[in-house]
């Protein structure tokens, strides 16, 4: 299992001064929707510069229409990211441009499809997709899996199913994640690092529990061990 730390802070500057106190942990780099739009690929050559080593997750979730979404992924992959993700939703044809457009490309980046936001709870999923949320996600996921993408973004309470609809290979990234019960925030669907383990979950995103802390070194180290 691998930590992803969320780069979700309100400046480049505060961004690049966690990168750079994570600069010798094992950790992938996570960069959202409120840090790319602001910073840009700037702030992915800053954070490579910082450690060339880091490995950088784009989490922009894209969903649009296939010819659209197979463009944004040409654009994703020559910012030279190491994961990007799509949105399921946005369904089998486009996902399956989207991979088929990385076919020639030399050391891909990893790309999964998110299915059921860890902030929706059941009603809150329903109103929107009709469907439970453990159907519907594993639904999802087998859509990504005959698609050709190399996994998903789920909560730990879907990482087992969905690894048993598709192959115990096709990777799940966990967001949600409060080592020590730390506040939830928006996060519905939220479990520990020890459960993430026992669920098979290939990556963890953390966020608010290492950024928010007085002690984010310490904290990520302490979720190093606990992996
Ligand atoms: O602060 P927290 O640990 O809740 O951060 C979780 C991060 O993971 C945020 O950057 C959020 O955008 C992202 N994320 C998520 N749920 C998903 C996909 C990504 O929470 N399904």
């Amino acid at each position: 299992m691998e930590l992803c730390v969320a780069l979700d802070l309100p400046s480049k500057k505060e961004n690049l001064e966690l990168a750079k106190l994570l600069k010798s942990e094992d950790v992938w780099l996570k960069v959202g929707l409120r840090s790319f739009i602001r910073d840009g690929k700037p702030l992915l050559e800053e954070i490579k510069a910082i450690n060339p080593n880091f490995k950088i997750f784009l989490d922009l979730k894209i969903y649009d229409i296939p010819n659209t979404m197979a463009d944004a992924a040409e654009s994703m992959v020559s910012l030279g990211v190491d994961m990007f993700n799509v949105h399921a939703s946005s369904g089998k044809e486009a996902m399956s441009l989207v991979m088929q457009r990385l076919s020639s490309v030399q050391n891909p980046p990893l790309v999964l499809a998110v299915t059921a936001l860890t902030s929706f709870d059941e009603n809150s999923f329903f109103a929107i997709y009709n469907e439970k949320i453990a159907k519907k996600a594993a639904q999802f996921a087998k859509d990504a899996y005959a698609s050709g993408l190399n996994g998903v973004v789920c909560s730990v309470y879907e990482s087992l199913l969905i690894k048993q609809e598709t192959t115990s290979n096709f990777l799940t990234l966990t967001p949600g994640i409060r080592p020590n019960q730390e506040a939830q925030g928006d996060q519905k669907r939220v479990a520990d690092v020890k459960m993430a383990r026992e669920q098979k979950s290939d990556f963890i995103v953390v966020g608010r529990p290492i950024y928010q802390s007085g002690d984010p070194l310490g904290v990520t180290q302490k979720i190093l061990e606990q992996i």
